[in-house]
């Protein structure tokens, strides 16, 4: 009796500490002069306005209470949110320095502890990271002729496994998902699987399952309280099964690797990395170790296979719903290419219309809506408000990609909003999927070649088929966290 009441008095003694460091901390701590947002409570942060599910709605409504740049706090930490096109190209492009570090993902930090490319906040590591992984990467052929043939081949099989399908009703995501997942395999082990392997089938599985836990609410809840999260069963919990799984098997490849290498003849990533490493091997402070491959490969590989599976998966959706926009691009591609031989890249500037079509897609499926989040990496001015070095950013993308001063129809899918009067292709600086400026997309060269030659090389030999009526068709997203995803569906591709 005596003791269990000892317990409660210590417990609740020791939550109380906690509010009080907590609320001098918000009061008078490091959290500078932060843009206004809703006010937190102690440890909860604004959990109570952000739990009701649709956090970007959530966002989008606190935008209008309090502007372009707000803080929120998930759980006890501050975010900055920037919104609107200009806020959001000032953080990425204009003041990029400022704002260049990785921000805090609970979910995948865990597993990544700082290493690798891409969500490392050490900048020396991810300057000498990057400017290596652009350059082998372009070495390889990535934005180059030569790695078009190695995307046109996949293309080709990825139309015969469609054929396979015989017009049946299937959801495309499990056929999709294995050319780009092919491409990546190519640059960074130097190796494609059959369609039927079962190691591709496994870790695109993988994968996916893992980025759809991320975005979801029980990814946001770890996001929000990780020390607490990590100890409460849920669907969370899959994330670090999951990310232990596909640690193993890069790590497993990287032996495979290692024991054939040839110096003289690096055959991807992985094989130049380990060259670099051998090189280096001596230098205390090289950012060329095991540590650093093994997640850059997982990283670059990761985010090169998913975005794209769902960017396609998502673009078939949207055609289904759109059959008058089919019927356009097929004009353009029975003019300029014909259905004798393959898309190839020099094609892309004769067809102003597919190139409308394929912005328009990414601009509207809104991959990334918050960007990934970055950090201040010092002490930044900004709009009046002093925010402190490390304090974690969401640029805003989503804000960007619907800024009703940049597009004419900012939230309907409409290829208009990238042609001109006489049908041109129009760029905009407002289009930016793939974030901007110093630390945009690794991938950016890959992402262009890839969709404008599946989609097209898909287009070129087949029309779409939905088990609904068109009006069923809803392209909504099914999750939107991290990542967003459409709602499984299924349709059917007739041989044209
Ligand atoms: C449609 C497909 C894709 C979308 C929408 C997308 C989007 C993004 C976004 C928004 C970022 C965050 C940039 C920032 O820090 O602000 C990013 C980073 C990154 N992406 Fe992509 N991406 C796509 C495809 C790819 C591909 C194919 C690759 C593979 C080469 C790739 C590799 C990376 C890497 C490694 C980073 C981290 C870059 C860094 O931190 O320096 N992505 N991507």
């Amino acid at each position: 009796m005596f003791v269990s009441e000892d317990v409660s008095l210590l417990l609740s003694l020791c939550l109380s500490c906690l509010i009080l460091i907590f609320s001098l901390k918000m009061i008078l701590g490091k959290s500078g002069n932060l843009p206004p947002g809703p006010k937190p409570l102690p440890l909860l942060g604004n959990y109570l306005q952000l739990r009701k599910g649709d956090l970007l709605k959530t966002l989008q409504e606190l935008r209008e209470k309090y502007g372009d740049v707000y803080t929120i706090y998930m759980g006890p930490r501050p975010v900055v949110v920037m919104s609107g096109y200009k806020t959001v190209k000032e953080v990425l492009v204009d003041r990029a320095d400022d704002f260049l570090a990785r921000g805090d993902i609970p979910t995948f930090d865990s597993s990544y502890q700082n290493y690798g490319i891409a969500f490392t906040s050490d900048m020396h590591r991810w300057r000498e990271l990057r400017r290596f992984s652009l350059a082998t990467l372009r070495g390889f052929g990535m934005g180059k002729r030569s790695i078009e043939d190695r995307i046109q081949e996949e293309a080709a099989c990825l139309v015969a496994e469609l054929k396979k399908t015989k017009e049946t009703f299937l959801d495309p995501r499990t056929c999709i998902n294995k050319a780009p997942g092919n491409v990546i395999f190519s640059l960074m082990f130097g190796n494609r699987h059959e369609y039927d392997d079962e190691e591709l089938l496994n870790v695109l599985d993988i994968m996916y399952q893992t980025l759809l836990t991320v975005s979801s609410p029980w990814g946001q809840l770890y996001d929000m309280f990780p020390r607490v999260m990590r100890h409460v069963p849920g669907h969370h919990q899959h994330i670090f099964h999951n990310m232990e799984k596909l640690l193993l098997y890069v790590e497993d490849r990287v032996k495979q690797n290692q024991k054939t290498l040839d110096p003289s003849n690096p055959r991807d990533y992985v094989d130049t990395f380990l060259i670099r490493m051998e090189k280096e091997k001596k230098d205390p402070k090289t950012e060329f170790t095991l540590r650093n491959l093994v997640f850059s490969t997982l990283q670059i590989f990761f985010a090169g296979v998913e975005t794209m599976s769902t960017t396609l998966t998502y673009a078939l959706l949207i055609l289904l719903k759109y059959p008058h926009v089919v019927d356009e691009v097929h004009k353009e591609i029975d003019r300029v290419i014909g259905r004798n031989r393959s898309p190839n890249l020099q094609d892309r500037s004769r067809m102003p219309y597919t190139e409308a079509v394929i912005h328009e897609i990414q601009r509207f499926v809104d991959l990334v809506p918050f960007g990934l989040p970055r950090k201040t990496t010092k002490d930044v001015e900004f709009h009046g408000y002093a925010i402190p070095k490390d304090t974690n950013i969401f640029p805003m993308l989503t804000t960007a990609l619907k800024d009703p001063d940049c597009f004419p129809y900012p939230t309907e899918f409409n290829p208009q909003n990238f042609l001109d009067r006489n049908g041109q292709f129009v760029k905009n600086d407002a289009f930016m999927p793939l974030a901007a400026g110093k630390r945009i997309c690794l991938g950016e060269a890959l992402v262009r070649m890839e969709l404008f030659l599946f989609l097209v090389t898909i287009l070129q030999n087949f029309s779409f088929k939905s088990p609904g009526a068109i009006e069923e068709v809803d392209v909504t997203p099914q999750v939107t966290g991290l990542g967003s995803f459409p709602k499984p569906y299924k349709m059917a591709f007739i041989p044209r």
